[in-house]
């Protein structure tokens, strides 16, 4: 299990792309839209983990909600593990409350679930693993 990456939530990603390309000089990612979290990401290669800048497409996705709510910021964190749903099943027996009981599809070929803040210590945690 390793850092996967963090994920910051950002209104602008012109403006967040500006600071992290072309003012601390780390490679990002063409644009990737996911449709049905509508937003739009991209990714930041810090050597070894990233950051996954999200941008809402939508007013009413979670992205812009938690922009709405608390701002601009880091909003989740994510490990990388070699079988998410066995992660889930051990998580459930444990009793810990789950966003996604089953990974689904994420961004750059992953399958991902996310635990709830509840059970993370306040911050909600995303699981990830290759799609193969
Ligand atoms: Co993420």
């Amino acid at each position: 299990m390793k850092l996967d990456h963090i994920g910051i939530a950002v209104k602008d990603l012109d403006a967040a792309k500006k600071f992290y390309q072309d003012i601390l000089g780390l490679p990002v990612s063409e644009p990737e839209e996911l449709p049905d979290r509508q937003l739009k990401l991209i990714m930041v290669d810090v050597g070894g983990a990233n950051v996954e800048l999200l941008v809402p497409t939508h007013p009413d996705s979670a992205i812009a909600k938690f922009i709405d709510k608390r701002g601009p910021g880091i909003h989740h964190i994510c490990y990388r593990v070699d079988d998410v749903n066995a992660k889930l099943e051990k998580l459930k027996a444990a009793g810990m409350q789950l966003i996604d009981r089953q990974a689904r599809p994420g961004a750059h070929n992953t399958l991902v679930a996310f635990i709830h803040p509840s059970s993370a210590g306040g911050v909600l945690t995303e699981l990830c693993q290759d799609a193969g």
